[in-house]
């Protein structure tokens, strides 16, 4: 490892503290150095509309700032946003260098930044760790390039891969420990998205207990508007927000749900299926960055077919339950051969108790 690469691993750990409340901003950390190669400051975007990370790093340097780098895991933003721009920071910083990780795809910023301070005669080097800083803000780079959130689906099975027994008992797969990670990672989203069966069959919260924090809105897609008034979405709808999706045609029998305070939002639909990137269009406008899909299968197997899943946290569970039609995390059509489902760009497994999460990353960024 190189020692720019040893500085921008430090600000990558450092900007990793920001996800979950930073977005849609990007998770950003900065390195000082001074003039002679020490440490002397830094600092990471820690939520939405505060100051950067570059702010942050320079001003914990101080006056040790003068002829050092700085080491920035994006490039500085050259714009007024909800804070002045970061290359006015820099520049009256007087470091000599700028080593970012990535270029920011930001239309506003988009190399200009960089051009700012390589006119002003700062050394500026791009690339360092760059896949790294990609893959960080995977969701980020995703919602700027398509408009559309990223999309994480979690589901827990028993090591014979059923999500539930043969008469649908789900209570539960996953041990305790896996259950308030899912909590945690509720509170790090900006939805939380389950289909019409798991509303019917399990009268879901759906929200982040302990609070995180973000507060998720909590979205079902419901094809036929067939879905119970009376339900605990209904009931806490004017707490936390729900929407639901469903075709046009059928938005009128979800009266009890508006009237409750949930939005009801119809799209076109095709004998009352919808478009699962037709929904995640409808997020992405929202400005929403992550959402997490809690199944059931069925809503998983539409996501899945459309090539919708850009992560899977998968919890697997020392249990049999066998059971020919018991159910299976992911419905759908499915691939017709192994060659055609998508490898992960990357795959990270811990145990966690007596069982094991599975994390893949299935979009490369
Ligand atoms: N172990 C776990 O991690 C876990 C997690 C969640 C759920 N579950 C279990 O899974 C079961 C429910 O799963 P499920 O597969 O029956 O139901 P589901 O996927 O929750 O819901 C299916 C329904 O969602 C709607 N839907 C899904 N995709 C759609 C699309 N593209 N367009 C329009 N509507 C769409 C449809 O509603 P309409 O029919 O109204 O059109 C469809 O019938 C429950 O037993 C639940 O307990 C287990």
């Amino acid at each position: 490892m190189t020692g720019d690469e040893f500085w921008m691993a430090r600000a990558l750990e450092l900007a990793a503290r920001g996800v979950g409340t930073v977005e849609p901003n990007p998770a950003v950390g900065a390195v000082v150095l001074n003039a002679a190669g020490v440490f002397a400051g830094e600092g990471w975007h820690q939520r939405y509309g505060g100051p950067h990370a570059e702010v942050f790093a320079l001003a914990a340097a101080g006056a040790s700032a003068r002829g050092g780098t700085l080491y920035v895991t994006l490039e500085p933003c050259c714009h007024h946003g909800q804070t002045p721009p970061c290359t006015d920071a820099v520049l009256a910083s007087g470091v000599a260098r700028v080593v970012a990780a990535m270029a920011d795809p930001f239309p506003r910023v988009n190399g200009g930044g960089l051009a700012i301070l390589r006119n002003a005669g700062i050394a500026v080097d791009v690339g360092v760790l760059e896949p790294q800083a990609r893959a960080l803000n995977a969701a980020y780079l995703k919602l700027l390039g398509t408009g559309r959130p990223w999309v994480i689906a979690k589901w827990a099975m028993t090591l014979d891969g059923k999500l539930a027994t043969r008469t649908g008992d789900s209570k539960w797969v996953s041990n305790a420990e896996c259950r308030a990670r899912v909590h945690e990672l509720r509170g790090l989203v900006d939805a939380v998205v389950v289909g019409r069966g798991t509303v019917v069959a399990d009268d879901p919260l759906l929200t982040a207990r302990p609070p995180g924090p973000r507060t998720p809105a909590r979205v079902v897609i419901c094809g036929s508007g067939d879905l119970p008034a009376a339900c605990q979405l209904t009931a806490t709808a004017r707490d936390s927000p729900v929407v639901v999706y469903t075709a046009a045609a059928n938005a009128g029998k979800l009266s009890a749900w508006a009237d409750a305070g949930a939005e009801v939002v119809g799209l076109p639909s095709s004998d009352n299926a919808l478009s699962p990137l037709a929904v995640l269009d409808d997020l992405g406008r929202r400005r929403f960055t992550r959402v997490l899909v809690e199944g059931g299968a069925k809503l998983l197997g539409s996501l899945h077919d459309a090539g919708a899943i850009d992560e899977a946290w998968v919890f697997v569970a020392p249990k049999l339950f066998g059971g020919a039609h018991a159910p299976g995390p992911v419905g759908g059509r499915g691939v017709g051969t192994v060659a055609e489902s998508r490898p992960p760009a990357s795959t990270h497994v811990e145990q966690v108790g007596d069982n094991v999460l599975v994390r893949s990353v299935f979009t490369a960024s």
